[in-house]
């Protein structure tokens, strides 16, 4: 073999380890290198609401314990609560659930699932202690689909029971009850 031919057998090889490599930088291949940024298990918000750990106490107080039910209102419907309560809808309720809290917020259209009308008697015949745990846990699906996403992440226990108490005001069917 002359000195070309072996230069050019060089190149052939060299060309071809190079453009095997490329298959992969390209994702032609994908390899899954591992890099540890991607090796914990971490979650978007409100993707997969991790539960509360076992023998951990709840630091806001016994709102939920698991197995016991729903819990009861511990926050009187004053009007400090109430107007809590109203501003903390207008932040992580109303793009679902609508200002008329109907049903018909500007996300919401786009549910797979309508949000639910919070002004109907379907949700003001719940307890309070059923719509604290709505708030807290979401809905999910039969197949584990998010229907409404948890959001004790954005909420504190104290901030629950404020929209729970503004929820209550907005009670479609009921004739303004007097107060005693
Ligand atoms: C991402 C959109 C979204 C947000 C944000 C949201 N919801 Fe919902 N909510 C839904 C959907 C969708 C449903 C109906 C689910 C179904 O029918 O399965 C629902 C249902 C409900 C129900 C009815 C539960 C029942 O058992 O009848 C209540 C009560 C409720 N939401 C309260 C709230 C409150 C209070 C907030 C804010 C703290 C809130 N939601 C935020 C989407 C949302």
């Amino acid at each position: 073999m002359s000195f070309y031919q072996r230069l050019l057998v060089v190149i052939v090889v060299v060309a071809l380890i190079f453009g095997v490599l490329m298959i992969f930088s390209f994702d032609i291949v994908k390899l899954d290198w591992i890099s540890f940024m991607e090796i914990q298990p971490s979650y978007k918000p409100m993707e997969h609401p991790l539960p509360v750990g076992a023998r951990s106490i709840p630091i806001e107080g016994a709102a939920y314990v698991a197995g016991q039910g729903a819990p009861s209102n511990p926050i009187a419907t004053d009007e400090v609560s109430v107007e809590r309560g109203r501003v903390l809808y207008s932040v992580t309720c109303i793009q679902c659930h609508g200002p008329k809290a109907d049903g018909n917020g500007v996300v919401g259209g786009a549910l797979m699932f309508p949000p639910a009308n919070l002004t109907g008697d379907v949700v003001q015949n719940k307890p309070d202690g059923a719509l604290f745990l709505t708030i807290s846990n979401g809905i999910q699906g039969a197949g584990g689909q998010i229907h409404m996403p948890a959001l004790n992440e954005n909420l504190t226990v104290r901030d629950r029971w404020d929209v729970v108490n503004y929820l209550r005001t907005l009670k479609a069917s009921a004739a303004p009850t007097p107060k005693p």
